[in-house]
């Protein structure tokens, strides 16, 4: 069978393990984490050197974003917390050696620019990821992350994890694409304003939803961090 064969008809193999995610192992969640979001929020907003992604040009994310969301100092203060919550020694990036990691990044997307695409990240670049929700109201708190578990064609459910050994999922499964309903949604963490979740990058997750239209302060910003850990 050729690879377009494969692609063209994904299969759902029943290849990954399950871990029920749990809070304060494979996640963490930190309220009120920035001591001045409101003026991260707006001082992103403002500003005019966003890079865009799809729907408008050919990228794996949507809507778009700028880099360096968060300054050296308040940076400094959210990597405190994730190394104290993950016990890693210390937080340093990776140089993918095509494409771009988008950490310290700010993303607006709007509702009609994507859905949830549950994923790996990176296990090559990234052991933690992280999204500080940004909007100061969202219209829905069912706008957060997600957890993911697979769908099995007997209607059972399987895993959730990256297995070892993998890099991403298209190396776990050996197709590129998976149909549509493949997924089922495990574990919801809810979009509230100036909230940090990190979480292993290994377990399968999305963004739930995207929201808002027309300008940017109406959509779901955030912003997104990739890591790996000092051991
Ligand atoms: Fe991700």
């Amino acid at each position: 069978m050729s690879l377009m064969r494969r692609a063209a008809e994904p299969a759902v193999r029943d290849v990954l393990p399950y871990r029920k995610p749990k809070l304060g192992r494979d996640y963490w969640i930190k309220d009120n984490a920035l001591p001045n979001a409101l003026e991260v929020y707006e001082r992103n907003l403002a500003r005019e050197d966003w890079t865009q992604g799809a729907p408008w040009r050919n990228e794996i994310w949507p809507g778009i974003r700028a880099p360096e969301a968060l300054l050296p100092p308040e940076l400094a203060q959210v990597e405190a917390w994730v190394c104290q919550q993950t016990g890693a020694r210390g937080l340093t990036q990776k140089t993918p050696v095509s494409g771009a990691l988008s950490h310290n990044h700010v993303q607006v997307v709007g509702e009609r620019e994507s859905v949830a695409k549950p994923h790996v990240d990176s296990l090559a670049l990234c052991d933690y990821a992280a999204v500080i929700y940004l909007h100061p109201k969202p219209p829905t708190k069912s706008a957060g992350t997600s957890f993911y578990r697979l769908r099995l064609p007997g209607g059972g459910l399987g895993g959730n994890l990256c297995p070892a050994g993998c890099k991403n999922l298209t190396e776990a499964f050996g197709v590129t694409r998976l149909p549509a309903d493949a997924w089922q949604q495990d574990v919801e963490v809810e979009n509230v304003f100036n909230r940090l979740i990190v979480y292993r990058a290994d377990f399968v997750h999305s963004a739930t939803r995207y929201f808002g239209q027309g300008e940017r302060h109406n959509k779901r910003a955030t912003a997104l961090f990739f890591w790996k850990a000092v051991t």
